[in-house]
């Protein structure tokens, strides 16, 4: 019985050596300690053994199983990887290119308009977007049954809670908790119950302007939406202030600037003016001063407001909103 075993453990070598893929090992398994495997059935044969034998063969044909079994599956690690490496990494083949991310074009825009007015010492605030009534209306002039409403109508969340349909809710913000002076932007989102078309959507951006001191003038507001629209639009484009009315400034005006396609001399974007609208703006309501408790014959100030997208697809040459919200990488991976 012993020879048997050092016969068997030879004969197992030189198929192991012969092996020459997976499949062959698992033969070889059988073959050996499978259930009707040349090992087990020594095993079988333990019982009828005598008795001192018994233990000193029992032991050798464990050492026997143990090393076979230890054999096969270094064996066959090495086909594994071996296999796997040629099955996976083909150096020939070109390589895959991981598709870099790029930031969103109303994230881009933002940051170009933030970074212009912060280089004039512009600071930036934010608010909520979930906002009481009084910061969307009552402290900006808009009072309640007044026909101003519908231009900033909005959103109810639950009784007097609702989204901000305009970021001026910032400037209530501001001047409630700080003295003047103040320069700051107010980025945000805002929402409007207008039905979704090439033009509207029902959520969009703007960032609001606000700058507060003893002696700010028109003239300061002027010079400061100059410097901008020359910085986002290019060296040449002219700016145009238009009378306008809005609640929570007076006198109010509506900006425009040289149209960027035809350089003001009329076409389709312009609709033949040679004029295109960009944000609004005044000086600040002395109503306003008072319903966030400035003393109004104290101060004087300007705020300005523009939409976002509106500035991105001016300046991107987009002739529709919706684009901006679908997620279509074909459309995004231009900017
Ligand atoms: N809040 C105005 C709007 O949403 C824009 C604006 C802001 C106008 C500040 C004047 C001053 O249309």
């Amino acid at each position: 019985m012993e020879n048997e075993i050092k016969n068997i453990r030879q004969l197992f070598k030189e198929d192991l050596k012969a092996a020459s893929d997976v499949k062959a090992l698992e033969d070889i398994r059988v073959k050996y300690l499978g259930r009707k495997g040349i090992v087990s059935k020594l095993m079988e044969k333990l019982p009828s053994l005598d008795k001192d034998k018994k233990p000193l063969i029992g032991k050798e044909l464990n050492v026997l199983k143990t090393f076979i079994q230890g054999e096969l599956k270094s064996k066959g690690e090495v086909f594994i990887s071996k296999n796997n490496l040629m099955e996976e990494v083909d150096i020939t083949l070109p390589g895959i290119a991981p598709s870099v991310g790029r930031l969103h074009p109303i994230t881009k825009t933002l940051n170009e308009i933030n970074g212009i007015f912060i280089s004039l010492g512009f600071k930036i605030e934010e608010g909520p977007e979930i906002e009481k009534e009084f910061y969307n209306f009552e402290a900006l002039n808009i009072p309640l049954e007044h026909p101003s409403r519908d231009a900033f109508d909005t959103f109810y969340i639950k009784g007097d809670i609702l989204l901000r349909s305009h970021t001026s809710t910032v400037q209530i913000r501001i001047m409630e908790k700080t003295k003047p002076p103040i320069q700051a932007i107010m980025p945000g989102r805002v929402y409007r119950p207008d039905a979704v078309d090439a033009s509207h959507s029902f959520m969009f951006h703007q960032v609001e302007g606000l700058m507060v001191d003893h002696d700010i003038k028109f003239s300061d507001l002027k010079g400061v939406l100059n410097i901008f629209t020359k910085q986002m639009f290019g060296e040449k484009t002219k700016t145009r202030f238009r009378p306008s009315f809005f609640p929570f400034t007076e006198p109010s005006a509506e900006v425009d600037i040289s149209c960027i396609i035809c350089r003001g001399k009329g076409c389709r974007v312009c609709s033949h003016t040679g004029w295109l609208e960009i944000l609004g703006a005044g000086m600040v309501n002395p109503k306003v001063f008072e319903a966030v408790g400035y003393r109004a014959t104290k101060y004087a100030g300007f705020a300005f407001g523009m939409g976002v997208e509106r500035i991105a697809m001016l300046k991107y040459g987009i002739d529709d909103i919706r684009l901006f919200f679908e997620n279509d990488v074909r459309f995004l991976k231009q900017f």
